[in-house]
């Protein structure tokens, strides 16, 4: 693989993944039943939580610029068992975030099929219980299953498509900002916090969805020059960026159309008609949906990418990570993934499954935080590419944010958190426990490597994997 990204284009990433159904659709739905016009409250305080992570994270990209997932960083740091919890979360937590973009999506592209005339049955246009007669979000089930029909096929965006996808996004995202300032009527911002500040920060929590996807950068650190560097950088550059992009959009949403009036499903496209927009709010529309369809085809990606490193080492059966011998995808576990991620898109509301991705994040921010401390103080001599500035206090920060946040969310979630756990910790137990100590020697991961990898030059190749492969 050729190192040929750059600070810019890393950052580019980082946007690209950022930026996506928590702005577009989360935003809208906070504001009018959790936060008002104070949802800017709520993203400040999820990207204040997100950035005490994004050190912790930028910390371990810098010291193993390499495509992996959390897991097997959490493994080597904290033990075989924690890992497996952390990729056993994650997989639900990649799995949630392909159904909250579809039902963006849908949301958008309902939008845009009533514009041209177009009008679905109200038994498909959301979940139960987000609407009179509302049964199911066809369109987002649709969009989860040809997304994993693409995949299994070996579909790919190439870099440079998501660069100009993103570019497409964020000058959507300014086009908004520009000309929805000049429409803001600043009476709808009045009263500023009709729920509280507790309604804010239980937004926080919901909105939380839109302030991370900087983890989807290390994938890209096989590729970026001078990674251990630039990867850090660019995290920190492209939550930056989004943040202050989000806060704009929060002011000129609650100020065109009054909070109690939002649509949560084209929340932006929504408020730029009821100013008399309608142009610009089908241009809105169009680039939401192309914006983030990339954010569906990485996640669900990911997801698969992480099912087959789970079955490579030996935590779940090799059934399901089998790579299809032609199309060299593991096309078993994107199936799976794309019919679960339909299910969920289908019969849930965008806040709930929002909530069951976060609590998986905000689960693994914790683990990621505490192992950088751990290492820290077991490991003090590896290179680090970046040091998470205000050791302990900001992983700890970290951490305490977490927990904080996930307080704010509700039982349901809890219950389905546990209950996926529950369901991890049994595979472990009946299968995983046994099956690596068959393929693997000893526990996941040898720290002892990443001592290697660090005391090496930059590498021009990717450097062997983290995790002990059979
Ligand atoms: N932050 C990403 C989004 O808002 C996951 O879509």
């Amino acid at each position: 693989m050729v190192r040929t990204l750059g600070l810019t284009q890393l950052t580019m990433i980082g946007v690209g993944a950022i930026i996506g159904a928590g702005i577009f659709s989360l935003a809208a739905a906070v504001a009018r039943d959790t936060a008002g016009p104070a949802v800017l409250i709520s993203f400040l305080v999820a990207g204040a939580a997100s950035l005490c992570a994004a050190f912790a994270y930028a910390e371990f990209a810098g010291m193993v610029p390499k495509a992996g997932s959390s897991y097997t960083y959490c493994a080597a740091v904290l033990g075989e068992v924690v890992g497996w919890i952390v990729g056993w979360d994650l997989l639900l937590e990649y799995t949630a975030i392909v159904a909250v973009v579809a039902i963006g999506m849908s949301g958008y592209l309902d939008f845009l099929l009533n514009a041209v005339g177009l009008h679905l049955p109200t038994w498909a246009l959301g979940a139960p219980g987000t609407g009179d007669g509302h049964r199911i979000d066809l369109l987002a089930v649709v969009i989860c299953l040809a997304v994993a029909w693409l995949l299994t096929r070996g579909t790919r965006t190439s870099a440079r498509v998501e660069t100009v996808l993103t570019i497409i996004k964020i000058a959507i995202v300014l086009l908004v900002i520009v000309v929805g300032f000049t429409k803001i009527n600043t009476g709808n911002l009045h009263p500023f916090a009709p729920f509280g500040l507790g309604g804010a920060f239980t937004g926080a929590a919901t909105v939380f969805f839109a302030v991370f996807g900087y983890d989807a950068l290390s994938t890209a650190a096989e590729e970026s020059v001078e990674a251990r560097r630039k990867l850090p950088k660019a995290m920190m550059l492209s939550l930056g960026i989004s943040m202050a992009l989000y806060v704009l959009v929060c002011i000129v949403l609650t100020g065109l159309q009054h909070y109690s009036e939002l649509n949560p499903k084209s929340g932006i496209s929504s408020a730029l008609a009821s100013v008399g927009l309608s142009g610009l709010a089908n241009v809105v529309a169009v680039g939401a949906v192309v914006g983030i369809v990339t954010v569906t085809f990485s996640f669900m990606m990911g997801a698969s990418r992480l099912w087959y490193a789970l079955s490579r080492d030996g935590l779940m059966p090799a059934w399901f990570g089998a790579i299809h011998p032609k199309r060299k995808v593991p096309h078993r576990a994107t199936w799976i993934i794309g019919a679960v991620s339909a299910l969920l898109a289908g019969v849930l509301p965008i806040n709930a499954v929002a909530e069951l991705t976060n609590i998986g994040v905000l689960l693994a921010f914790m683990v990621v935080c505490a192992s950088v401390l751990i290492l820290r103080y077991r490991k003090p001599h590896l290179k680090r590419g970046f040091r998470c500035p205000g050791m302990p206090v900001v992983p700890v920060l970290g951490i305490l944010f977490s927990v904080w946040l996930m307080s704010f969310l509700q039982w349901d979630t809890w219950v389905r958190l546990g209950a996926w756990l529950l369901v991890g910790l049994v595979i472990y137990a009946a299968y995983g426990y046994r099956r690596t100590r068959q393929v693997m020697p000893g526990d996941s991961v040898d720290l002892d490597a990443l001592d290697d990898m660090s005391d090496s030059a930059e590498p021009t190749s990717p450097g062997p994997a983290p995790t002990p492969t059979p």
